[in-house]
Order: C-alpha cells, then structure tokens, then sequence
C-alpha cells in the first residue's frame, strides 16, 4: 500500500476522491488501478446501461422491498436474499451493491419506507448485518446507506435533522452501529440532508469520530449521488470518494485547499487508503457469477410468503379451498404494483400478477376492476359493478392500496390515506357482503378506517415480482408468518412526529426524541390499528418460560423457552423478547426490542428455544462521558409474538455502573416544546423554514431562485427537459418534477450528467445576483474550463 501512494502524483490522488461517471469510481492505468463498478440495489439489482445509444436497465430478480422482507423477521432468509443478488450482480461485473437502506421509518408518511426495513433500529440493524453477510460472503460488496438521519424525502439534500445526541445515537445510528460492527460493509454512503447542522457529507462527527473512532469502520465512505455541498470540507470530515463525478470542479477546489494549506496532503492520504483498501479488496475477493433465474425468481416468492403480514382473520375466515370460487375486486390484483419508484427501481425479468398466479393454477376466479388503477376519482359504475357481483359471492377478495403516485423516493406523503376509490369500494362492498377479505398493497401503514370492519386483512406490502405468493396464504399453501415491522397507528395525528415531519425547507426537529414508533405508543398507552411486531397465523403456539438467567460473566441474560404448535398446521412463530426499566435514572421506553428468533414447528410439535440478550445492549447512551453505560439495577424482561402481546414477563437484575448523568434530562412527555428541545439540544433551535434570498448560491434550490427571470427560465427547461428524458426509474407526475425544484442547484448540475455543468450553473447563479457581465463571461467560457486533472 505504502509502495503505491508514494508513487502517486499528488494529482492523481485528488483524481481518485472523485468517481469517473454515476456508476464507476476512476482507474489509474498506469498503476494497476481499475475502475470500481456500483449499482443500486437494494432489494435486487439495478444495472445501467449504454445500449443503442440509449440507457437501458439490465433485467434481475426483482425481491420484495425491504418494507416487506423485513417483516420475515428471518435473519436466514435475508442472508439468502444477498447472495442471490450478490450473484446477479457478479454476473454484470459488479463490484458493489448501493445497500442496504436501514433509515429508521420515523414516520408513516416517508415517501421512501418501502426502501427501509423498521421503526426499531434493533431489528433493522439485524436484518442488514444479514443482508450484509449474505452479500459480502459472495465476494461482492454493499454500501450501507444513508448515514444518516435521512428519514424524510421532503427537501432531503438541504434540510438539517435536528436531533439530540441521546436519541441520534440510540435510534437512528444504532442500526448502523448494529451493522457495522456485525458485518462490517465494505462501504457506507453518507446521506443527503444536514445533522445538527453540518451535511453528512461534511459530518467529522459521524464519518470519522463515531464511524471510524468508535465502531471501528474501516471501510470507504462514499457520498450519496450529488450529496457534496463542501468537497473540502467532506476530506477532512473523512468522505473518501464523491458521486457522480463533479467533472473536475471540486478536483480543482481540493488543490486550491492543498496550495493554500486549507488542507494537508496527509489528509488527503487518509481518504487514498480507504480507497485503495477498497480497491484491494474488489480486486482480491472471488466471486460467485452463477445462478439460477428460475431459483432466484422463487426465492423471491418464498421471501414474500414469509413476509406477508396477516393481521386479522375473523372467524377463521382464512384460508380458503381452493377448489372454491373466488371473486377478485380491485385493478391491483391485474396491475400490480410490487415494488417502489426511485433508484431502488428494478427492470424484473418476470412480473407475476394475482391474475396471472389464478391463471397458472387454473383457478376458478371472477375478476373486477373496482377502481381505475390511474385515478383516485370514484368511479360508482365499477363500484356498482363490484357490488353486485360480490352480493352473490361467498369469497370476496378485494386488493387496494397505494399506487405509484402515492408514494416514491424523492418526495413525501402528505397523509396516511388511499385513493378515497378504494376505501368507496370496500365501504360499499362491507354493505352488501360482511365476509370481504381485503388485502393490502403498499410501501407504508394506510390509514385503514372502514377497512377495520373487513373479517379478514392481510399486509402484503410490494411482494416482488412473484406477486402470485398471496394466493399462497389465501389458499394456506402457506401458513402466514410475517411480523409487522412497524407501527399500523390508526390515523396520522396518532404518530409522534405528526407535527414535526415536515416539509419545510431547513429543519425537521426531533421532538418525540427516543419515543419513536412502539417506543411511544407503548410507553404512553396509544392504543393503535395494528402493534409492532403484530402478525397472524392459521395456526396457535403456547410459550412457556422454561429459565432465564443473567450471566455476569459473558454479560449475557440467557433464556430458554418451550414454543409449542398446539393447532392443527406447521406455521412459524417469531418469539420476541423486549426489555424495559421503569425505574431508571433517565427517561426510557416502556420497552424496547432486544432480541428475536423465528422458528418453525409441525402441528403439535414442541421445541426449546434458546435466545440470547447481550446485556450491553440495555445500556444508555450517556450524553456527559459520551458512550454507552450500563445502569445496574432491575430489568423487566417481556417475552411475547408482539409488542403488545406480551406472554412472559420476568425481572431480573443487573450489575452495571451508576455514572454521571446528562445536567438536563428532558421531563417524560411525548413530545417535548421549544424551550424543553432547545435545552435538551442545549442551543438554539435552527428555524424549521428559511427564505432563501439573494446573494444565491450553490445550496440555493431552484424554487428560492424563480423568483428571478433567470431562475424562471431555468425552472420551466428543467421542467421541459425532465419529461423529454423521463425513464423507467422516475415516477412521471407532478410531485416528483416539484420535488426536483427542491435539489440544491450544485446537485442539479451534478445530476444533469453534463448538461448543465458546473461552470454553468455558477454563470447562471451570477446572473440571478445580478452579477450580470461576470455572469455572461462565465457562460461563455464555460465550456472552456479545464475540467479534468489529468
Ligand atoms: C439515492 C441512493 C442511490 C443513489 C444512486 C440516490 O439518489 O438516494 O440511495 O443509491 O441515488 O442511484
């Protein structure tokens, strides 16, 4: 390693800090150096390509979103999943894949929780070390994504996550601590939007004293596409590669640092030896290209049958004969919508429709529409229509949900509902029929109303390309399993961050700060639709404690239980085990997740289950010594298939430390105020909005520079030019064209892939600053500046 740095020109050292193109980091031929190739995941692969001068997207099995796969609650399972990709991705020559996503759905309302696993950075963090692992051991390697604190779409490059130290590090960095230290990717890529202030992608905090110092990453991080505000600012903080490329233009700012000694050389080496360390390691790890499409395309299918939630079955409703006639109701079933919009956008090689999966087995089916799959407008003619048929059906199976438009990367929800069609449908079909069995399509919780009445509800979520795998649980060819992974609350106004998700333009803040999701709910006695960790089966398990105790010296609580299948069908039960203080000396959750395991029995089988609490895992962080401290004292241990089904519970007591606690320990409410924030934050809170300007600059967005004639001309070629190159991954609506009028104009110039350069963008901006003549000689010369190093 040293051998090759030493060898390096300074130049070229600055050439490798940024990437070649969106997908490729840069090569030095003369050094050996090649080429790195990422590709988006994460639930499957998404290679571009250059094929007859247009970019295609390569075809891959397309696996259940992570919103799905997560409520398997199957380490194995997902451990699968990353090989089958990992394998997919070999087979395309690529080296890494962009995931896993693990933000923390701090809200229902995240236009990209369907790219997420959880509210609970326990179980997110486990899901990812074993996709992690499953990637990894075939020799290619995944960048664990977004660190962090990017748990909104709304303004996302530009806003600042105002978050206290207690909370950051307990919720939202621990599933990437989890993942980090359990499976150490061989990335991770910063995220877009500020922490307290400072980008991730200039965060020394987070990329080199809690990454590196504290969990021991000794990766590479890379930044999110067009996350860099600061080159300069980002090599010090420990940002090892930029993407896409910036052409040159923070190449030649890097060099402006080093000459006039912003920056030192030796700052700039420790960001070459984690790329080159990466380099290596692409470079010497063996990889595995073969696989099976067939195989992967019913591993998708088994994931999703193990994923998909049943949350009620009134009168054992469920399953049904399947010599039995169905009647379908609902456009989903035909036009399924099985994955979300954004990067994370597969090309599959098959989809398998509900109506396909009828026709394949010959199923005796009625099919309706209910609902125009395009539009939110009632249409009472194909309600009539669905009502009619079902007032002389017995098995009446309607499938609503949200459509693409409801949700996508880039852009929020603005509530928790459906396309009011879809609720008109079920309403009038409760009507005339009290048996409907309504499944759920959907990246996210809906608000479920009426639908509560439905005898039968199952979660599907976007299931992947074998959308046939819920006839698998309809008819019981497979005994549901799926857990839910989040919070169903009732109604939006019932979520803690209901009044600080925001879509304002600076800052979101934190207030509920640890009571996220179940964290809250629980804790303050919020009854909800459906509990975290909630999921039915056609079968009934009984759980009986059969010892726990607390091993000082492997600082382990050991429990060993006797889960019994006491109904007629093998079926999976997932055993949860949280744990609570209620006499701790600073503020906690009523309980939280600590430990899971998924396990599966014949009828009338029984087995000893053994599972393990790291004891660590209890303590707090503690704000004054900055770390983790372990309170000694009394734990309530709770056992049960559910947050709030808890079957066991157990006190046990711990030796741990009483250390100093944080000078200001905010009053145990749900949401705290202003003042009650700003002390906790112990400075001044940063305005939730801010109106942006002149002087503009690079962070500007274009909606703050329309109000300048050159930002108008701008916005509207934006616009024009978006709808010409519209493609497979970017949704073509309204929401997702306004959402690119937040993007700060350095992140729109990056994005353009050359169009609007750099150079370009700065004319435009000196012109919207009425820095007019300089504006137009830098438009002039802009395609003249020197724009690579080399
Ligand atoms: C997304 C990342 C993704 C990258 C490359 C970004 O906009 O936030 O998750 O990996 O694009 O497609």
């Amino acid at each position: 390693m040293d051998d090759i740095i030493n060898k390096m020109t300074l130049a070229e050292k600055v050439i490798l800090l940024d990437a070649a193109d969106f997908w490729h980091t840069k090569a030095i031929n003369r050094l050996g150096i090649d080429k790195i190739t990422v590709s988006d995941g994460p639930h499957g692969l998404r290679k571009e390509k250059i094929e007859n001068d247009k970019t295609i997207t390569v075809k891959a099995t397309c696996f259940p979103a992570a919103a799905t796969n997560a409520c398997s609650w199957d380490i194995d399972l997902i451990g699968r999943m990353g090989a089958a990709i990992a394998q997919e991705a070999a087979k395309e020559d690529v080296d890494i894949i962009l995931g896993p996503a693990i933000n923390i759905k701090r809200s229902p309302l995240c236009g990209r929780n369907f790219e997420y696993f959880s509210e609970d950075p326990y179980l997110a963090g486990k899901l990812a070390s074993a996709y992690i692992k499953g990637v990894q051991n075939q020799g290619v390697g995944t960048s664990l994504k977004h660190f962090a604190a990017n748990n909104q779409e709304s303004y996302r490059a530009i806003t600042s996550s105002e978050i206290d130290e207690r909370t950051l590090h307990e919720i939202y960095l621990r599933p990437f601590e989890i993942a980090v230290k359990e499976a150490a990717p061989w990335t991770v890529m910063c995220s877009y939007n500020k922490i307290n202030g400072i980008y991730a992608s200039e965060n020394k905090y987070l990329l080199t004293d809690v990454l590196r110092n504290f969990w021991g990453f000794n990766g590479a991080v890379i930044s999110d596409w067009g996350a860099v505000s600061n080159r300069v600012k980002g090599i010090t903080a420990g940002l090892d590669i930029e993407f896409p490329t910036s052409n040159g233009f923070n190449s030649n700012k890097i060099m402006q640092a080093l000459i006039s000694g912003q920056i030192t050389p030796y700052e700039i080496d420790v960001c070459i030896r984690n790329i080159l360390n990466l380099f290596y390691k692409v470079k010497n790890t063996q990889k595995t290209t073969y696989y099976n499409e067939e195989e992967n395309h019913q591993l998708s299918r088994e994931i999703a049958q193990n994923s998909i939630v049943l949350l009620k079955n009134e009168d054992k409703i469920l399953p049904i004969d399947k010599n039995q006639k169905l009647l379908i109701i609902g456009a989903l079933a035909k036009y399924p919508r099985f994955q979300g919009g954004g990067s994370s956008k597969i090309n599959p090689n098959r989809i398998v429709s509900i109506i396909n999966g009828l026709d394949n087995c010959k199923a005796n089916y009625e099919y309706l529409d209910g609902y125009d799959i395009n539009s939110d407008i009632i249409d009472f003619h194909m309600i009539n229509a669905a009502v009619q048929a079902a007032k002389i059906h017995k098995n009446v199976l309607v499938f609503i949900g949200l459509t693409d438009a409801f949700e996508s990367e880039a852009y929020d929800r603005t509530h928790m509902k459906m396309p009011e069609s879809h609720y008109a449908l079920i309403e009038e079909l409760l009507k005339v029929n009290p048996n409907i069995i309504v499944a759920i399509v959907g990246g996210s919780p809906i608000e479920l109303d009426v639908i509560l009445k439905a005898k039968a509800i199952i979660y599907q979520y976007l299931t992947g390309q074998a959308g046939d795998a819920v006839l698998d649980i309809i008819w019981g060819n497979v005994n549901p399993s799926g857990k839910l992974a989040e919070t169903i609350p009732f109604k939006l106004e019932h979520n803690p961050s209901y009044n600080n998700f925001t879509t304002d333009n600076n800052s979101v803040h934190y207030k509920e700060t640890l009571f996220v999701g179940y964290r809250y709910y629980d804790t303050f006695e919020q009854s909800v639709a459906f509990a975290f960790g909630h999921g039915l089966s056609y079968t009934d398990f009984s759980l009986n404690l059969i010892d726990l105790k607390y091993n000082e010296a492997s600082q382990k609580i050991n429990v060993k239980l006797k889960l019994t299948n006491i109904g007629s069908r093998a079926g999976a039960e997932v055993i949860q085990l949280y744990v609570g203080k209620n006499d701790s000396a600073v503020i906690r959750p009523k309980k939280e997740l600590k430990a899971f395991k998924k396990v599966f029995l014949k009828a009338g089988k029984s087995q000893e289950v053994e599972a393990e609490i790291d004891v660590k895992s209890l303590s707090y962080y503690n704000t004054v010594e900055k770390k983790w401290t372990l309170e000694g004292g009394n734990y309530e241990i709770y056992i049960g298939n559910s947050s709030q089904n808890i079957i066991i519970q157990k006190e046990i007591n711990i030796k741990g430390d009483y250390s100093i606690l944080p000078k200001y320990i905010p009053p145990k409410k749900p949401v705290l105020n202003d003042e009650e924030f700003s002390l906790l934050l112990n400075r001044p809170l940063i305005p939730k909005s801010k109106k942006h300007i002149r002087p503009f600059n690079l962070d500007s967005t274009i909606n703050a520079m329309s109000i300048t004639l050159i930002g108008k001309i701008v916005k509207k070629k934006i616009k024009k030019q978006y709808k010409q190159h519209l493609n497979n991954q970017m949704p073509d609506n309204e929401r997702f064209v306004q959402s690119i009028f937040e993007l700060p104009l350095r992140m729109l110039s990056m994005l353009s892939d050359g169009v609007l350069t750099m150079p370009k963008m700065l004319a435009i901006i000196d012109i919207a600053n009425k820095k007019f003549f300089r504006g137009i000689w830098r438009y002039l010369h802009s395609n003249k500046i020197k724009r690579n190093l080399l």
